[in-house]
């Protein structure tokens, strides 16, 4: 960086612009600040203060007249000096001074100090220090300046201004006219002008006196004398101000020069600084090179590195892969090894329990020729039976074709009865011949209408023996059945379906497979076990209700010919126990239909029936009655059991008389209602309480004076879903314990039937109370565990199938106590 000095020094119009400000302070102090700029007032300071004397100086001594100490222009001339006021105007002499002051040097050192620094500070000092005319100081300023320089000559005041400041003007007008002269301030007389360059006697006289006027003449040339003298004074002044002034420049010079050599230095610093600069940077960029070199270099060896280090992991993977092969395959031979043990020891296992199993498959096999000799007898005598019955249907058949031919001959018998009459009318007369034909007319009459007696007592002596052997062989179809039911899944937004499969289908339609869920064996593995299950007939999703009926109309018949029938749907809430009972075309309605087309149709065998319906609900082990709407005149229901009739009726149960088709319709709509109002959740109510129509049926014949008194029970079971008691309170966990209790009373009694105990728990649940008699005895159940098709149900769809399978079980059993009920029943009949 260069300094302020430098560059000042550097330039060298600077310099000049600033010389007489150097000259100045030089001339005071010669301080070595020359370069610093000065303004005019310190300028002019330093110009009072200085040694050196000035134009000022000059101009002080020449126009202080009253300082005593001082001599007067006069007084140096050694001539009488006149007053101030008295001085004449200015004359050509002033002009001539100008002339002679205003020397070539003089002017020219006062051009190269720059007229710029004018006198305009000077003039006013002057003019007030001096206190004359301050009109030619106005109207002049720069008279004396122009000729001078600045400051450094002041002008000159007091009695030499007008003298020197008017010739200057007149020497400027001397072409012009002039309008008026300083002259004629002095007087009005003097009104010729004189012309700068001639001297005053060369004017005409005009009246004025020759000696004053040389007197004058000399008094000015003696001033003239004076001002020459101080202006050679002055002039000397000057040259030592030159002199000093030169010594001044000098120096400056001496100085320009040191500076420039400075300078140069500088430069030559510079230079070297650059050239320093060059090599740095050249030294970086082969320092940056061989930077980068050195960084291949490293990223080489790097790589490397990592080359070799990835080898050495492939050859470390290898030899773990190859350790964990060989640990593998080793714990594969123990584990085969193992296995071949276990294998051995289950095969032995295996044999022993195949023997153990060939002995128990022996008796079994034993027991089971037994068994099917006893299905064979059975067979045999259902096949008697059932020729029996063809027999006895043959002879019903040609009975009524005897009854038929009777009618015919009856008819005929009355014609002729009709022409016997008229013979006898006619034959009157002879009365003997009359009574005899007579008589063989009413014998033949009574043969006839014994006959047609005998004929009719036979056909009801078959309908009799109809029931009697379809009863029989709904026993052998045994008093409990099981069917199952799967419904069709109800679209997409249901979930998966669960595999569910039915072998048989096409032959018996009584196997169900289900694929169970998922089990995680010892070895880890996760498998599905196919479960097999087996009942009295299994319907498919494709099933409808209509085929449903036709398998159970065989127990509404019975019903009908007097005996208790229950019809359970089990499952749990969704599997479609309540589409199967109670939607329009289920299991109810097709029920009461069938009746009242059979009860139509029996009319004509004399046989006059009457039905009964009821609709209950145990709810809590509570019955509610729910064709009575009127919640408040609710009276508690009882069951009443008439052990001789074997048949239940429940106290204060609403019962309607179904005379007609419609009535059922009405009954299942207001159940409906009244299980809403019951709820305000009517589906969450319906899915935990038992609902129990009951149909009562009692018939009569007025011929053979029968009466037959049959129940049919249809039973809309709770749901089956296991409830937890933990997650349930208060009333929720009442219901809950009902329910897990009416349900497992309901196998219990189920079970016991089956072993033929002695002792069944009825009265362990209101449900199995007030069933008392359609579940035991002669009366005919059948459960339809219903089972829902979708995988997210598949846990309680096992449980379901299970609990169906020890119910089915219990069958065999039945077909046992049936043999008894036969007996029974023959010995009865
Ligand atoms: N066999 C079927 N065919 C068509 N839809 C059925 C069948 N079984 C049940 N559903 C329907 O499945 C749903 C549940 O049946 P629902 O009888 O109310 O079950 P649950 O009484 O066992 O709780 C009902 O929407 C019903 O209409
Ligand atoms: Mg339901």
């Amino acid at each position: 960086m260069e300094s302020s000095e430098n560059r000042n020094a550097l330039n060298p119009a600077s310099t000049k612009l600033r010389l007489p400000t150097t000259y100045a302070a030089t001339a005071t102090a010669t301080a070595p600040t020359g370069l610093k700029e000065i303004s005019d007032s310190q300028s002019n300071a330093r110009a009072q203060m200085s040694s050196i004397p000035t134009k000022r100086a000059a101009n002080d001594s020449a126009v202080a007249p009253p300082d005593a100490k001082r001599k007067t222009l006069v007084e140096r001339a050694g001539e009488p000096i006149q007053p101030k006021s008295q001085l004449p105007a200015p004359t050509p002499t002033s002009a001539f001074l100008t002339g002679t002051i205003s020397g070539a040097s003089i002017v020219q050192l006062a051009n190269a100090r720059n007229a710029n620094k004018t006198t305009a500070t000077a003039l006013p000092r002057a003019s007030s220090a001096t206190g004359h005319r301050p009109t030619y100081s106005s109207t002049n300023p720069s008279s004396f300046t122009k000729s001078l320089g600045p400051s450094s000559r002041p002008p000159v005041t007091g009695l030499r201004q007008p003298s020197f400041n008017q010739p200057t003007n007149r020497s400027r007008s001397i072409s012009k006219p002039r309008p008026a002269t300083s002259m004629s301030s002095h007087g009005p007389s003097r009104d010729v002008s004189v012309a700068p360059t001639q001297p005053a006697p060369t004017q005409p006289p005009n009246g004025i006196d020759v000696d004053e006027r040389l007197n004058e003449v000399d008094a000015e040339w003696k001033v003239m004398k004076e001002a020459f003298s101080i202006s050679l004074q002055d002039k000397k002044a000057m040259e030592t101000a030159v002199q000093m002034a030169k010594n001044q420049v000098d120096t400056l010079e001496a100085e320009r020069q040191k500076l420039n050599e400075r300078n140069e230095l500088l430069q030559k610093e510079m230079d070297a600084l650059r050239q320093q600069f060059q090599q740095l940077t050249l030294t970086l960029e082969r320092q940056k090179m061989d930077h980068e070199y050195q960084l291949q270099n490293k990223s080489r060896e790097h790589e490397h590195e990592v080359q070799e280090l990835q080898r050495k992991l492939k050859q470390e993977s290898e030899r773990l892969q190859r350790i964990n092969r060989e640990e593998k395959d080793a714990f594969e031979r123990q584990c085969r090894a193992d296995l071949e043990g276990e294998k051995a020891k289950a095969a032995k296992e295996v044999r022993d329990l195949r023997l153990k199993l060939g002995a128990e498959q022996q008796d079994i096999n034993k027991s089971l020729l037994e068994k099917e000799r006893e299905l064979r007898q059975l067979q045999s005598q259902l096949d008697d039976l059932r020729s029996e019955l063809s027999q006895e249907q043959k002879n019903k058949r040609a009975l009524q074709e005897q009854i038929n031919e009777m009618a015919t001959t009856n008819g005929k018998l009355e014609a002729r009865n009709q022409g016997l009459r008229a013979q006898i009318d006619f034959l009157e007369s002879d009365s003997k011949q009359q009574s005899d034909s007579f008589a063989q007319i009413e014998a033949r009459l009574r043969e006839a209408l014994e006959i047609a007696e005998n004929a009719k007592q036979k056909l009801i002596k078959e309908e009799t023996e109809r029931r009697i052997l379809f009863n029989k062989y709904q026993e052998l179809k045994g008093n409990i059945r099981v069917m199952c039911r799967v419904r069709p899944a109800l679209g997409k937004s249901e979930g998966n379906e669960a595999k569910i499969m039915f072998p048989d289908a096409k032959t018996s339609s009584a196997q169900i497979e289900v694929t169970g869920l998922e089990e995680k064996s010892s070895f880890g593995n996760i498998n599905r076990k196919v479960l097999p299950f087996e009942f009295d007939r299994v319907f498919a999703p494709s099933v409808h209700n209509e085929e449903i009926f036709d398998e159970i109309s065989q127990l509404v018949q019975s019903a009908l010919d007097g005996y208790n029938v229950c019809i359970f749907c089990y499952g749990q809430t969704g599997s479609g126990k309540t589409y199967t009972m109670s939607s329009p075309d289920g299991m109810i309605p097709r029920a009461t239909h069938m009746i009242y087309d059979t009860i139509t149709k029996l009319r004509e065998k004399s046989w006059t029936y009457t039905m009964e319906g009821s609709f209950v609900e145990v709810y809590n082990e509570e019955l509610n009655d729910l064709l009575d709407g009127s919640n408040n005149s609710k009276k508690k229901l009882e069951i009443r059991h008439d052990d001789v009739r074997k048949q239940t009726t429940v106290l204060n149960c609403k019962t309607v008389a179904l005379d007609s088709a419609d009535k059922v319709e009405m009954m299942l709509k207001q159940a409906q209602n009244n299980r809403s109002v019951a709820a305000t959740k009517a589906n969450e109510r319906s899915s935990r309480s038992h609902s129990v129509f009951i149909l009562k049926l009692v018939g009569e014949n007025s011929v053979t004076n029968e009466r037959c008194e049959g129940t049919l029970n249809l039973v809309d079971l709770a749901g089956s879903e296991r409830l937890k008691h933990s997650q349930a309170e208060g009333e929720r966990m009442k219901e809950t314990q009902s329910i897990n209790k009416s349900l497992a009373c309901l196998g219990d009694v189920i079970e016991a039937l089956g072993r033929g105990s002695s002792h069944v728990p009825y009265r362990n649940s209101k449900l199995t109370h007030l069933l008392q008699y359609s579940l035991g005895g002669n009366s005919k159940t059948l459960m339809f565990v219903m089972v829902s098709p979708l995988e997210a149900h598949l846990k309680e769809t096992i449980t379901s199938l299970r609990f169906a399978t020890k119910v089915h079980n219990t069958h065999i059993g039945t077909a046992k106590s049936t043999k008894k009920a036969i007996k029974d029943r023959s010995s009865e009949s």
